[in-house]
């Protein structure tokens, strides 16, 4: 199994492009399951959950040709609609195949994705939204059955009691071919939500309320879409936050080249609080760090908040500041495992119910530790960064499902970080 070795000490310097939003992604080529023509897809994220869903649409039969960042797929000759556990298993994002195939198909079977490492993460309101549109839902062997009714799925007012984002994008997709108009209310206003709207919008459905939480769809009536133009993936505003935490546990200058400063506003203001300055220009950012960051106050909410994708990250920088910071997560309900692992590297982290309070210390010492979920793992990483000696982080194949290349990219910054097998 591969793990990353890092030695601790490393200033970075220098330019690094950011990759395309895994997160973005995701529902993108889910969503191409509305169209029965070719689309192209560019700007993908080199990652494992990608390959991950594009393997889907192939044993769903569609066609995928998938070289470097761009991805052709013709779901034309998609003849199944059973997204099966051997998939659903390894990624809980496959769940967004359950909108679009019922939309197109009229029926589907999608594998329950279960709990997962931060929380239960149950998809309750993505099948309540699609019962408002009419489809019949049954849990059934460890799987999700929806049927649409006859002539298929009709527009709904949707109330989420809570805002989710992939039950919003399950609705947006359904809703593009549903008859009717939908509404949705208490919509999530994430970025990927954007550009899945933008999406569908292209292929001439008349969506407004894009990026605000009232979003009103008319769907085609089971016309399936035609995407003429190819979709550029937006950039991944976490892998962007990460590499700024990264300078900034470091102390150091880093430009950030291909990123969307406005989709990083909560990461940045935090980075301010904390001592960090900025040189914002069209697509990359410069960060300047001090020699000793503030400590910050931090609660995870929904865009444009602070997004919970960032939380590991700076508790990690947090554990180097002078004073204490205080931490406090609102969305997931077991995302601290990354608690212990940095208490490992000598952080001084405690922990009562979904707050955390980390002292300050004055150094973090190398050990072997191991990631738990993908963001905790870049937390491990970042502290590895300044930590004295060496540190082994193990089970990296979450870094993998949504870091792009990150040793390479953190290597090319200066950073004492090898990939080695065991
Ligand atoms: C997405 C992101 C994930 C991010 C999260 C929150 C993708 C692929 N993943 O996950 O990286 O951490 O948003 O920003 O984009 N909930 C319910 N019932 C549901 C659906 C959600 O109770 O039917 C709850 C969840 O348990 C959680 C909260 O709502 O507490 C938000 O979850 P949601 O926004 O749906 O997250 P994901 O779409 O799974």
């Amino acid at each position: 199994m591969d793990y990353l070795q890092i030695t601790g000490g490393a200033k970075l310097s220098g330019a690094i492009d950011i990759s395309g939003a895994k997160n973005s992604a995701l529902p993108v080529i889910a969503a191409t399951i509305l169209s029965d023509q070719p689309v192209t897809l560019t700007n993908l994220p080199n990652v494992v959950d990608i390959r991950t869903l594009l393997k889907l649409l192939t044993i769903l039969g569609g066609e995928v040709e998938h070289e470097a960042e761009t991805a052709k797929i013709n779901n034309a000759t998609m003849n199944s609609t059973k997204a099966v556990y051997e998939i659903v298993s390894k990624m809980r994002a496959s769940i967004l195949v359950l909108g679009p195939l019922l939309a197109r198909f009229g029926e589907c079977e999608v594998s329950l994705p279960g709990g997962c490492a931060i929380g239960q993460r149950p998809i309750d309101l993505h099948l309540k939204a699609l019962e408002a549109m009419g489809a019949k839902i049954e849990i059934k062997g460890g799987y999700v059955r929806a049927e649409a009714p006859e002539g298929g799925l009709h527009g709904a007012k949707i109330v989420f009691d809570k805002i989710t984002v992939g039950g919003t994008e399950n609705t947006v997709m359904a809703a593009a071919l549903a008859h009717g108009k939908t509404t949705i209310v208490n919509a999530a206003k994430e970025p990927e939500i954007t550009q899945l709207c933008e999406m569908i919008a292209s292929a001439d459905v008349k969506i407004e309320g894009i990026g605000s939480s009232e979003i009103t769809i008319e769907g085609t009536g089971g016309k399936p879409l035609i995407f003429n133009e190819p979709i550029e993936i937006i950039p991944d505003r976490i892998e962007a936050g990460t590499y700024l935490c990264a300078a900034a546990i470091t102390g150091s200058t880093v430009t950030l080249n291909k990123v969307d400063a406005e989709h990083i506003n909560a990461s940045l203001a935090k980075l301010e609080s904390m001592g960090c300055r900025f040189d914002i220009a069209e697509n990359a950012i410069t960060i300047h760090s001090p020699d000793r960051l503030r400590p910050v106050n931090i609660i995870t909410t929904e865009y444009p908040g602070f997004p919970t994708d960032m939380q590991a990250q700076f508790m990690a920088l947090a554990t180097m500041a002078i004073g204490e910071s205080i931490i406090e997560e609102r969305l997931f309900e077991n995302r601290f495992m990354h608690v212990s692992e940095l208490n490992r590297l000598g952080a001084d982290i405690w922990l009562k119910g979904n707050i955390a309070a980390v002292r300050p210390v004055a150094q973090l010492f190398g050990a072997d530790v191991m990631a738990t979920d993908l963001r905790a793992s870049s937390a491990l990483v970042l502290a590895a960064l300044v930590a004295k000696g060496v540190t082994n982080v193990r089970r990296i194949y979450h870094l993998d499902r949504g870091y792009d290349n990150l040793e390479g990219k953190l290597s090319q910054l200066g950073a004492k970080i090898e990939r080695l097998r065991e």
